[in-house]
Parts: C-alpha cells; structure tokens; sequence
C-alpha cells in the first residue's frame, strides 16, 4: 500500500510503557534496545507508530512524568544513541516513534527548579508559579493537586509557596513567562531533528494557570462524573484558554517538517466544544489529535457508546482526526475495565476501536486482551496512588509484558527481578497465542490487517445504522460494524446488510454471506460487513 498522507490520520498507534515491555539487560526494567528487539512484533502488529512513555532522565517520582533533562535519556532505558537507533530501526519497517512530552511541569531536580528555589531573584524563579501566603499564613489559594491535598508547597527559605498541580516533586512551569515557551520550541525541535515522529503531550489542557490565581469552585451537576468525583473543579488551576496559542505555534513548528510530525494531546476535557478547541480552527490549526477521555471513561455499552462517538464526531471540526483509545498507564486495561477479563467482549471492543474512523491507539497488551494485575501493597511503586489510598493502584497496569511461557515471561532474564510483579501469563502470552488461531491476539491480527486496507481510514463517512440498549450498528464507507455490547443474544435487522459479506466476526460459525436483513448476534459478538451496495 502506499504510505498514508498524512502518516499520522488514521494510524495505528501503539503505546509502549518503555520499563515494562522488554529488558534487554536483564535489570529488571525495559528499555530501548529492548523495544528494537520487539519492532519486527510490532511491525507484524500492524502498527503505523509507536509512543513511547516517558523517556527523559528522571528521579522517577512520577517515573518520567518529573523530567530532570528535556534533551536526554533515561540512564535506566538507555542512551541518546540508543534512541537514535530505534528510531531508524522503527522507520526501516515504517513505523513513526513518538516520545511523551511533559510540559505543565517539571521534577524539582531539574537545574531550572534548583536555581528557582536559590532565591526570588534567580534567573529561573519566574519559570515556575510562586506565590506569596494568605494572610493566615496558609497557601495562595484552594487548589488541590493530584493527590487532594494543597496544591502549593511552602519554601521557608523565600516565604513563598510554589505550585504543583501533581505531586510537590512535580512543580508547575509558568507558562506566563515567554522563556518557558522558547525553551519548549527549543525542545520540539531536538527531538524531531533526531527524527522523532512527534510528541504526545503530557497534561495539555493544564498548561496555563489563571493569571490571579483565583479559587476554583465546586464542580456542577451537569459536569461528567470523572469531575464530579473532585472535590473542586480545576477551572483556574488549569483549562484556561491562552493555552491554544501555544499550541497553534507548536503546530507551525511540527508542520514545517517534512514529513510532518504529529502532536496528540493528553486533552482531559469533557466538554466537547471545549475539546474540539485543541484541534484549532481552518486557518488557525493546533493539535493534530487529541485524546477522547469521554470514551475512554466510557462502559462497554451500545447506548453510552453511541452518544459519545455521535457527540465527539459531531462536534469536531471537518477535516479533523478522532483518536479511540481504551486502556493507558493511568485509568487501567480495558479488557479488565469493560469486559471482566472475558475474552468475547474484548474481541467485541477491539472490533469497534478498530472499526471506528480515525486513529487508534492501543496500550501495549490490548492486542492479548491482558489484564490488570493485582499488585500487593508491599510490591507498589507508584507514589501518585500511594498518596492516594482508596485509589486502585496505577501499578496494575503498568506490569510486565508477557512474551512468553517462561520465567520472567521473557519480559527479562529468567533470574532478574522484575519492577513490577508479573500477573499471570499462562495463556496470555504473544508466543501461545501466536500459535492459537482463536486467540484475542489473531483476531486483533486480522483486524490490523482490515486497517491496512483502509478500514477506519475514511474519515468523514461515518454514519450510525442502529442502535438500542444491546446492538450497535455503524458503517464507515462501504463497511459495516454491527456488535451486540451486551451478555444476551441479539438481532439486528437492517436492510442494508442483505447481501452483504462477513470480512471478520468475532464469533466462530458466523455464515460468510448474509441473505437478508437479519444478523443474529450471540453475547458479544460483532461482525464486519463488506456492504452489498457500498
Ligand atoms: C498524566 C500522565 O498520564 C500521568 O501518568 C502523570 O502522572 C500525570 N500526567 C502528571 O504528569
């Protein structure tokens, strides 16, 4: 086929978390030269690119997310020349390698945070946001940072406090000061100049902070749940608009590669309108893509399902690309999420992720429908969920990849130990079911195949067929997706699909042509219909 222009609308993309996915040395943690030892699985894969969690050097308080050096690599997963590498390896088999970009914040070991703290009259004091206390002597205001406490951590040494929207290892940038920006444009450009394919960004809503740091108030009735859940909704802390002139420049930057690098937000927005913002308007484009996190926090469920891809497709912009993504290293595996472990409903999943127009991004072990993994308390290392007991652990979705049958799953050296504790991978594992023609991982095989050919590829051509609390039934071009997200038998009756040709069912014993309307669906399953009349 020829290469897809632009690369980036409608790709593939495949999320690697780089410490869990294949240690080449045997220390226990994934690395770079371990992720090209795994390109030519990827390749297989069908994967267009992959995103690379964080990979800067760090003190890993947030494993990557508190950078300590934008311009550098994680001793832990290697060496500049070891990305260098990848990414030439990865573009022999035309697979894009985009890195995690932490803009809102940095580590406070990174030198500029060292020389802000040295004193209010350091170079750097402004690249960060500091004010000075209430009048009690409490903090500037009632923002609240990632774990529900204060979002501001007091420094006796100047009287002041500094912001932190994360973890106080974790300081905001002050977006306000246009050094902050050059530093960041320097960044872009280091990186794609090294070929790096494009960046997702790291909390992109967040960068701005209100300019009078005013208190956020209570979350409303009407705002989605994942808000609710808060105890304040972060209007001033971050959300603010100046942010997309930001973004529009950064869109210049990336454009003016050849090929063009590709920018896809971490947008945590639940207002659509709001959310199609990040793609910018007609003369005045942003972001390439943004992550849906309505969909994300979605159910497996035809109704749910429906209204979000219908609202989020409605309220883009023409021309944009949607990304569909269910699992990550934050909100956990969507095998475990939607589909209680039970493989026909995650085939049913991976069928309308891959079914659905625009760009897809998996999280590495979506395509063996792996699972979360209870992690003891003793063995946890991440120290966001630490502070926050009560919270399941992030840590249970970040464990190793399982490769294999043998010890360490072939994720490391059968004697190393592990970061993370492995689940189990008896069954679940690439080799077993590489050699098991009914496995999740060749039926995602075939579907990759389907994208390839363009399926999910036409933008635009989405229309919803059917849907009611069972079935859910729509076609892109001249393909149907017809799926029962539901534990009960089902019908579908639509007079388009007569004489149609089944492409892919979830399902063994699915006839291959169907004579008229009617599709009988068993629990959770989906097929794929090639429409008789396009
Ligand atoms: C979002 C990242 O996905 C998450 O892992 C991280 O803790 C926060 N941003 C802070 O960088």
């Amino acid at each position: 086929m020829a290469p897809r222009t632009p690369w980036w609308r409608g790709a593939t993309v495949y999320q690697i978390y780089v410490r869990s996915w294949r240690d080449s040395n045997g220390d226990g943690v994934g690395d770079l030269p371990g992720v090209v030892d795994g390109l030519d699985y990827l390749r297989w894969l069908g994967m267009d690119a992959i995103w690379l969690s964080p990979t800067m050097p760090s003190p890993n308080t947030d494993f990557g997310y508190d950078v300590s050096d934008y311009l550098d690599v994680h001793p832990e997963l290697g060496t500049l020349q070891d990305m260098d590498r990848l990414v030439e390896e990865a573009g022999r088999r035309q697979i894009k390698v985009m890195l995690d970009l932490v803009p809102n914040h940095t580590s406070d070991a990174h030198p500029w945070f060292v020389d802000a703290l040295s004193g209010p009259s350091s170079a750097h004091r402004s690249y960060y946001v500091w004010a000075p206390p209430k009048a009690d002597g409490g903090p500037p205001n009632n923002w609240l940072d990632a774990t529900g406490a204060p979002a501001w951590t007091f420094d006796e040494a100047s009287g002041e406090f500094y912001l932190h929207n994360f973890l106080p290892t974790q300081p905001d940038l002050n977006w306000w000061d246009t050094r902050v920006h050059a530093e960041f444009e320097h960044i872009l450009r280091f990186w794609f100049d090294r070929g790096v394919a494009g960046f997702r960004i790291d909390v992109a809503h967040g960068l701005y902070k209100d300019a009078e740091l005013r208190d956020n108030p209570p979350p409303r009735d009407d705002d989605h749940p994942a808000v609710r859940s808060g105890r304040l909704r972060p209007e001033y802390s971050s959300h603010r608009p100046e942010v997309h002139d930001v973004y529009a420049r950064w869109r210049q930057i990336a454009d003016g590669y050849e090929p063009g690098r590709a920018l896809l937000g971490e947008t945590w927005e639940f207002d659509y309108e709001r959310f199609a913002r990040f793609y910018g308007v007609d003369d005045r484009p942003e972001l390439h893509m943004g992550f849906n996190f309505p969909f994300v926090l979605s159910e497996l469920r035809a109704p749910e399902m429906a209204k979000i891809a219908n609202e989020t497709l409605g309220a883009l912009p023409r021309g944009a690309t949607p990304v569909w993504t269910a699992s990550n290293h934050d909100v956990g595996r969507f095998p475990t999420r939607w589909c209680d472990d039970e493989d026909d409903a995650t085939r049913a999943a991976l069928l309308v992720l891959a079914s659905l127009p625009g760009t897809l991004v998996l999280y590495y072990g979506d395509e063996l429908g792996m699972a979360d993994v209870d992690v003891a308390a003793q063995d946890q290392r991440d120290e966001m969920s630490i502070a926050r007991p009560g919270h399941p652990s992030r840590d249970r979705c970040r464990t190793p990849m399982p490769w294999s049958r043998e010890p360490n799953a072939g994720f490391s050296s059968p004697t190393a130990r592990p970061w993370l504790p492995l689940g189990d991978y008896t069954h679940k594992n690439v080799r077993t079911e590489q050699a098991d023609p009914s496995s999740v991982l060749n039926f995602w095989h075939r579907l990759a195949e389907l994208r390839r050919q363009g399926l999910a590829g036409a933008l635009g051509a989405w229309q919803q067929l059917a849907q009611d609390d069972q079935v859910w039934a729509y076609r892109v071009g001249g393909t149907a997706t017809v799926v029962n997200l539901s534990a009960e038998p089902a019908r579908c009756r639509l007079a388009q699909l007569a004489g149609g040709h089944v492409l892919v069912s979830t399902h063994a014993g699915q006839p291959a042509e169907l004579t008229g309307p009617d599709v009988d669906l068993q629990p959770w399953q989906g097929v794929l219909v090639a429409l008789a009349t396009p």
